[in-house]
């Protein structure tokens, strides 16, 4: 397909996602460009003082809502769509089309903030940022363990904001509350999260995210962060490392000493890695950065103490560079995983026509010590993690009521159907990773890095 063609798609998809609520236009800059203009009516009410003002308003705000929702909806499955026609071309043409895509998306993560903002009911003329830096500032440092696992009702503070006492308001807040899903809940836990248990278990439950970090640029919408659930010295468990991996020739891993800093978004140190990074697969352990090399099955071991890769090994007929990806595409053909057990990577064959693949590592050699084969078609799946030997496998990035759907045990070589809620709340869900020191599970989910409380039960 043309890069005319693909420039009529890139347009025709902003006018024809032109609607009442929000609204689109485009014009031409002359050079050929599309400028795209993407409004969101605010709601008359500049003060929200007078309750009956001020239900008007929110009720204005849920129809908005809805319409919203519907055109946010459309618009990213075509964005979706003219990202897979776009593919790995990186010529001077694509990139312009790039650029346009680049500002679209900047126009719809504007759009899913106003909608988030929409949602929560929020005063109108009230800006925010509220959200973010509420939820990270709720998640400080001493309850990086005990992250809060109940999404949390409109909180006094801001329900105050409204101002009023009529039985409307009742209503509405209700409203608002009985969104959230009954399964999202929190089973009680008798253990108060202290994660010291190294017991292993199969996965019960899985927790609301809780968002700690938000990339500030279009690099940092997909991206992988990490703790080393084994670190050697100079490295503890307190130290975070990240690598955003929109981009060509990605080789940078940020280090943060500990929670705080990476919530500021304080570096205590950029490594320039020797090869370019390929996706979202990485993974820190015992001191060590693993990943797969751009465009090859090469899977990379680089000491941070040396800053040298000490291993390099290709992983045999593993599919690489969009071969057998997960189902959001980004070149996730090969995943490694850490868990109780060690060292994992997650990948496919054409021998295994399309199906997971699991070898377990030797971490310090990358030698492969065991491999299994599942019946799980890897590109059918969002995205995969390993607990206890156990890997489990998630059906949607993009939904926000996505499922656990499916675990295979290594351990027993027998596989199982599950339903375990998982929401990818900010829908584009390109990371999940599960530390077993901490317990938990760390995802990158569009711009956002989130981490999940989970519950296992005894095997
Ligand atoms: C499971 O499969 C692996 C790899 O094919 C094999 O080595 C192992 O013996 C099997 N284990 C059981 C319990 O069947």
């Amino acid at each position: 397909m043309g890069v005319t063609s693909l420039l009529a798609i890139a347009c025709s998809l902003v006018l024809t996602a032109r609607g009442q609520s929000p609204t689109f236009s485009r014009t031409s800059s002359g050079d050929g460009r599309c400028m795209y203009s993407f409004t969101v009516p605010s709601p008359a009410e500049e003060r929200c003082s007078e309750p009956g003002e001020a239900l008007r308003a929110v009720r204005e705000l849920q129809r908005e809502r809805a319409a919203q929702r519907g055109e946010l909806e459309s618009m990213g499955q075509r964005l979706r769509l003219l990202e897979g026609r776009l593919g790995g071309r990186e010529d001077a043409e694509t990139g312009k089309l790039r650029a346009d895509k680049a500002d679209l998306l900047r126009r719809l993560q504007a759009a899913e903030q106003e909608n988030a903002r929409l949602r929560d009911g929020r005063c109108p003329g009230h800006r925010d940022s509220a959200r973010d830096s509420q939820q990270l500032a709720r998640g400080g440092r001493q309850d990086f363990f005990n992250v809060p696992s109940r999404k949390r009702a409109p909180s006094g503070r801001e329900a105050s904001k409204w101002n009023f006492e009529s039985t409307g308001y009742q209503e509405l807040k209700s409203e608002i509350i009985t969104e959230i899903p009954a399964s999202k809940l929190a089973p009680q836990s008798e253990s108060g999260g202290t994660s010291q248990s190294p017991d292993c278990g199969m996965l019960e439950w899985v927790g609301e995210p809780v968002t700690f970090q938000k990339a500030d640029s279009i690099v940092g919408r997909y991206g992988v962060w990490m703790k080393d659930p084994e670190p050697v010295p100079p490295h503890s468990t307190e130290h975070i490392w990240r690598i955003n991996t929109v981009g060509t020739d990605i080789r940078q891993l940020y280090e943060y000493q500990d929670l705080d800093q990476f919530m500021k978004g304080h570096t205590s140190k950029v490594y320039l890695l020797p090869e370019p990074v390929e996706s979202t697969g990485a993974t820190v352990y015992r001191g060590s950065l693993y990943y797969q090399k751009r465009k090859s099955r090469t899977l990379l071991r680089f000491e941070m103490k040396s800053e040298t890769i000490l291993v390099r090994k290709d992983l045999a007929n593993a599919g690489y560079r969009g071969v057998f990806p997960y189902s959001w595409g980004g070149y996730t053909d090969i995943d490694f995983a850490v868990d109780e057990l060690g060292l994992w990577v997650i990948y496919s064959t054409s021998q295994a026509y399309g199906a997971i693949v699991i070898s377990k590592l030797d971490p310090s050699t990358l030698e492969v010590e065991q491999t299994w084969a599942t019946a799980i078609r890897k590109r059918a799946v969002a995205n995969s993690f390993i607990i206890c030997g156990v890997l489990y496998t998630i059906n949607s990035y993009s939904n926000q009521n996505a499922v656990i759907n499916f675990a295979y045990n290594t351990n027993t070589n027998s596989s199982k159907a599950l339903a375990i809620q998982f929401e990818n709340r900010y829908r584009y869900n390109s990371m999940v990773d599960y530390n077993p020191a901490e317990k938990k599970i760390l995802a990158w989910d569009n711009f956002n890095m989130v981490m999940y409380d989970i519950k296992l039960t005894k095997m």
